[in-house]
């Protein structure tokens, strides 16, 4: 398990142009979570919630990594057994940029699953039902392969795996109301990092080794000098 856990959500793809859910004009702005990613959307609403996972897997077929994406790829090829990856974040961001084993907590924009025999592939960036009218192993409906709010979302019991051995986490781009890391850097990490545009309401920044209210960007630079300093002592 790793020493060093990149924590991420949206903001950290904000600057490859992919909208975040709460910032003002955010995904959440413009649509109702309860219509579309919400336990039981895909009985009564199939259709909306199929079209909105298909016009988002569009939306990031042409979006690049950013800065932040490359800079945490080249350290996580520097120490790949002290450091890992984990992202609410359901884009490929890090993917392109050449990361492995990422761990995705909420799902992967680019795969759809069948809820009945757990068929699972990557459409890429292309409509569902362009590619499969049904399960091809079952025939029962497709979904997004999205933990939709009130579904269990079984990878986090590897995320609390991955937090057994942790020491320094670097929290990049969430405003913690999903998951809030507070109760990791509680949990006695040593050396925590918080990176944000600006203080959240649901994050006590006081409880955090450091405190960067910048874009992700802006601050991967003295993130990667802090992570390799902490990993050489
Ligand atoms: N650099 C760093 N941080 C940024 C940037 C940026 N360029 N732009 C925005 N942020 C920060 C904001 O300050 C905010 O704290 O990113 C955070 C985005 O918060 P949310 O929109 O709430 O996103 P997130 O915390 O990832 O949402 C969690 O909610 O809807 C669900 O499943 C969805 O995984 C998602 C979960």
């Amino acid at each position: 398990m790793a020493k060093v856990i990149i924590f991420s959500g949206a903001g950290i793809s904000a600057e490859s142009g992919i909208s975040t859910f709460r910032d003002s004009g955010g995904l959440w702005d413009n649509y109702k979570i309860e219509e579309i990613c919400s336990a039981g959307c895909l009985e009564w609403n199939y259709d909306e919630t199929i079209n909105f996972y298909d016009k988002r897997r569009l939306d990031i077929k042409n979006k690049e990594p950013n800065k932040a994406h490359k800079a945490i790829k080249k350290l996580s090829e520097q120490y790949p057994n002290e450091l890992k990856i984990i992202t609410q974040n359901v884009d490929d961001m890090f993917e392109r940029a050449g990361c492995r084993d990422v761990l995705h907590l909420h799902g992967f924009l680019r795969e759809v699953r069948c809820e009945s025999c757990g068929f699972v592939d990557d459409i890429g960036y292309k409509k569902l039902h362009d590619v499969y009218h049904a399960c091809p192993r079952c025939s029962y409906n497709l979904r997004p392969n999205i933990v939709f709010f009130g579904e269990a979302a079984p990878k986090y019991a590897d995320m609390y795996k991955e937090l057994e051995d942790c020491e320094m986490l670097v929290v990049i781009g969430t405003s913690g109301n999903v998951i809030n890391t507070d109760m990791f850097v509680r949990s006695g990490i040593q050396y925590a990092i918080l990176n944000n545009l600006e203080p959240s309401p649901a994050i006590d920044e006081s409880i955090y080794t450091k405190v960067l209210y910048k874009k992700a960007t802006k601050a991967v630079d003295e993130i990667v000098k802090d992570v390799e300093e902490f990993l050489v002592h």
